[in-house]
């Protein structure tokens, strides 16, 4: 239990924090890396550069002081925190370093305004949280130790197969070393890979991208300009190619309680299909009415056409809908031209809207759904998003 008076001086910088949150976090990380190398594999450095995490770090601990007397309110934003840590393998032993290397950026960057008694009071309120925190990721350790298939920690895996889904995506099939079963995770979760690229630890999340219930994992990766990690899938991983893996996480997940009757609507753009592609795998068979609207730039960069056409082909309840905003002379032709709008998406809306909306794409384009699915009067409470990376806002309009 916080004292009452660590509550209000920890409130009481919340202004502070508006003004000075992200400058603080900014300084934290490589204040942190400098100090404690052995945490910076753990962290993606493009989500550095492009300020993504410092601002997720920022607006999490302003969050938590604005709250800190009614912590229930934080209950909505918490379960993303512990499953990407739990995904990514923090430790306890890791909490440690980051409320030491927290405190400090405070102190350096508040200056003077930072007194003693404030530090203390945020190094108490610090010690709290990450003890919840540390708790709630333990119980995902163990909850996915204590399954069938389940493990904690790293698993070796091998490539099995290796597969283009279009120019610039390719799945991986990964298969267990030691032959036994694996996890049944829920639709729409990833898998993080923890690898050394010359003699450099690093760790990725991918999603998965087949049902659950098969012999292997399948992820399906994006060939990024200048990415270590899907540059060294693509060019070197091969079948045979051993990689290790952490179990499964993510609250991004299919609702396994929805009723068959609600329809679902799927809405990808680019490698933002992989979680979806899951889903559909493992909703088509339900009868379920499922729209499956898929964005791609064009043909040659729709990945999973033909799987999504053969799914739909076999399933009445399934029906497609593939936009391309740049068609190829002579290539594939998508169902609709030009980009994600609110027309095309009340087209696939019931009159009711009574409908669970899953979507993920690059920023923009989650933009343009989150705010044309609010206008046609989704419900909030009926739209899930996942970020390939720290969470960012999304504004009503
Ligand atoms: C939950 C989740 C699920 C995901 N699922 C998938 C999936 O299914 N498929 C998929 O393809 N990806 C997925 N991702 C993204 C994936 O984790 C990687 O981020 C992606 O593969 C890029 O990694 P990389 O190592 O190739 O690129 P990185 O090396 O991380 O580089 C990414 C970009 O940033 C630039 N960059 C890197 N470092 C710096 C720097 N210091 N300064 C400036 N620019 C820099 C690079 O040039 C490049 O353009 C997922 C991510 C999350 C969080
Ligand atoms: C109270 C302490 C902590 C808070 C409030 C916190 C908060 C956060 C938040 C808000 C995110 C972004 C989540 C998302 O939207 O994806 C995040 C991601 C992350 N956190 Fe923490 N965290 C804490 C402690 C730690 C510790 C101890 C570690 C271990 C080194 C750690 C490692 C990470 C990593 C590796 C990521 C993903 C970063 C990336 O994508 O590059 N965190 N954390």
């Amino acid at each position: 239990m916080l004292s009452s008076q660590t509550i209000a001086l920890v409130k009481a910088t919340v202004p502070v924090l508006q003004q000075h949150g992200e400058a603080i976090t900014r300084h934290f990380y490589p204040l942190m890396f400098r100090e404690h190398p052995e945490v910076k594999a753990f962290f993606n450095e493009a989500h550095q550069a492009e300020g993504t995490q410092p601002r997720a770090l920022a607006g999490a601990v302003l969050a938590y002081a604005a709250h800190i007397d009614r912590l229930e309110a934080l209950a909505g934003a918490l379960p993303r925190i512990i499953q990407k840590h739990a995904a990514l393998g923090v430790l306890p032993e890791h909490y440690p370093i980051v409320g030491k290397c927290l405190l400090q950026a405070i102190r350096e960057v508040l200056g003077e305004a930072a007194t003693d008694e404030i530090i203390a009071a945020w190094g108490e309120a610090y010690g709290a949280l990450a003890s919840l925190l540390i708790a709630a990721e333990e119980e995902v350790y163990r909850a996915n130790a204590a399954v069938p298939g389940g493990w904690r920690g790293e698993r070796a895996f091998r490539i099995a197969r290796k597969e283009a889904e279009s120019e610039i995506v390719t799945s991986f099939y990964l298969e267990p070393v030691d032959g036994g079963p694996l996890l049944a995770f829920r639709p729409g979760q990833y898998l993080t890979l923890v690898l050394s690229i010359d003699g450099e630890p690093v760790r990725r999340n991918y999603s998965l991208s087949d049902a659950p219930g098969k012999p292997w994992y399948r992820i399906s990766v994006k060939r990024e300009a200048g990415g270590r990690v899907s540059n060294w899938l693509h060019d070197h991983a091969a079948v045979g190619t051993g990689l290790q893996v952490l179990a499964p996480c993510g609250d991004f997940v299919l609702d396994a309680e929805a009723p068959a009757s609600r329809p679902l609507l799927l809405v990808t753009g680019g490698v933002g299909i992989t979680p979806a592609m899951s889903m559909l795998e493992a909703a088509a068979p339900s009868g379920r009415p499922i729209r499956f609207v898929h964005a791609a730039r064009h043909g040659g960069f729709h990945a999973f056409r033909d799987r999504v056409q053969a799914l739909a082909a076999e399933h009445r309840n399934v029906r497609p809908v593939f936009l391309y905003d740049e068609p190829r002379a002579g290539g594939e032709l998508p169902h609709v031209g030009g980009r994600i709008s609110a027309e095309l998406l009340a087209q696939q809306l019931p009159a009711d809207r009574d409908v669970d909306l899953y979507f993920l794409g690059p920023k923009p384009f989650m933009q343009a759904v989150y705010a044309a699915a609010l206008s046609l009067g989704v419900p909030a409470e009926r739209m899930r998003h996942e970020f390939f990376g720290p969470l960012e806002a999304l504004q009503p309009a």
